[in-house]
């Protein structure tokens, strides 16, 4: 037997229950994982409340962890039992001891990355890749605003962005928060709390405004984010921490000045084995050459992960956090 988080109905963290399962052979082109450590997402909380709805229910919840291939389904050429690997795709129920997944979602860790760092750097650290390098490839001078910079992407972010010439300006809510987007390599911050975002980023930028804006607040930031953009500039809207951004008349990508927006994933990036490979990539050189550094600011036992969930999603968390099984 072996434990899982699960949750047959949506709601609080209340819903989440721990219980034993029989672990499933992997079916050919699959694997299963022996998790020594899982990544809290806000992702994760949008499956428990509904406003991503789960494939069934009772359903595994959780997409990235890290640790040892034990069992490998018919057909799998790239892994074998032994391997420590990550992943960050694939079905819910990573908050588990063990989780089998397609083996094309799974990559083998390279020496020099732990598996509690691979667990708290894969689905943060490939949206961070996609995003700088891919939504629109950044080749350094830009100026950009990132919301939540103090989070677990966003610390990630703070250092790429200073890795690649980027001048990141990030939004927090605190002082300490801000000391810490700082210190990742954050070029400005602004705590929002206390100050106007868009006058700040006319401040910081004499004018000018920024090339791209990441936001993953969601709907009570999604307006301030387009009076921050430059012209023909471009939005990402990335997520929902906030709630979802509903009901866009579009014509206000016009007013504010013909806007591009995207709203894009890491699956819809990530969707070969190739891209997958690629990305994993740049992540671990990024995490080998010490230009990105994961902090690991919350260990939680995966028995309260409920707890965990609770505590990201009150704001009161920074950098990653990682349930320990
Ligand atoms: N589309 C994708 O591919 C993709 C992939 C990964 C993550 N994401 C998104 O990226 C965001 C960050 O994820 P994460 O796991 O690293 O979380 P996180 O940034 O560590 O935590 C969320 C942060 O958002 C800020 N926030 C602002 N308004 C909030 C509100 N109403 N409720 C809660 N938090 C609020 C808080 O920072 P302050 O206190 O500083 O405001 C909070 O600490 C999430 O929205 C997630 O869905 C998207």
């Amino acid at each position: 037997m072996a434990k899982r988080i699960q949750f047959a109905r949506t709601g609080g963290p209340e819903v989440l229950e721990l219980v034993d399962v029989t672990p499933a052979e992997p079916a050919p082109g699959e694997v299963r994982v022996r998790n020594q450590a899982v990544g809290l997402n806000f992702i994760d909380i949008y499956f428990r409340t509904g406003l991503y709805p789960a494939p069934s229910l009772p359903s595994g919840l959780g997409t990235e962890g890290a640790g040892v291939v034990e069992a490998v389904g018919e057909g799998v050429t790239h892994l074998k039992a032994g391997d420590r690997v990550a992943y960050a795709q694939g079905p819910l129920g990573a908050y588990a001891e063990q989780h089998v997944l397609p083996a094309g979602k799974v990559v083998v860790l390279p020496e020099g990355i732990d598996v509690e760092t691979a667990a708290a750097s894969m689905l943060k650290g490939l949206t961070v890749q996609y995003l700088l390098r891919q939504t629109r490839e950044l080749k350094g001078g830009e100026t950009i605003l990132w919301h939540a910079a103090a989070g677990g992407v966003g610390s990630i972010a703070c250092q790429w962005a200073k890795a690649l010439g980027v001048k990141l300006i990030g939004t927090v809510s605190s002082p300490e928060k801000a000391a810490l987007a700082e210190k990742n390599g954050a070029w400005a911050t602004i705590d929002y709390t206390k100050e106007d975002v868009v006058e700040r980023v006319r401040e910081l930028t004499n004018g000018a405004m920024c090339d791209v804006v990441y936001d993953s607040v969601g709907k009570d930031t999604w307006e301030t984010s387009l009076d921050c953009l430059k012209p023909r500039s471009l939005m990402v809207s990335f997520g929902n921490a906030s709630g979802a951004v509903e009901g866009v008349n579009i014509g206000i990508l016009n007013q504010k000045g013909s806007l591009f927006v995207t709203r894009p994933s890491l699956n819809g990036y990530a969707d070969t084995r190739e891209r997958l490979e690629w990305m994993a990539g740049e992540l671990f050189e990024m995490l080998q050459s010490g230009k990105v550094t994961v902090d690991i600011a919350q260990r939680y036992p995966l028995a309260e992960a409920g707890k965990a969930q609770e505590a990201l999603q009150g704001r009161q968390t920074t950098g990653s956090t990682i349930l320990l099984p």
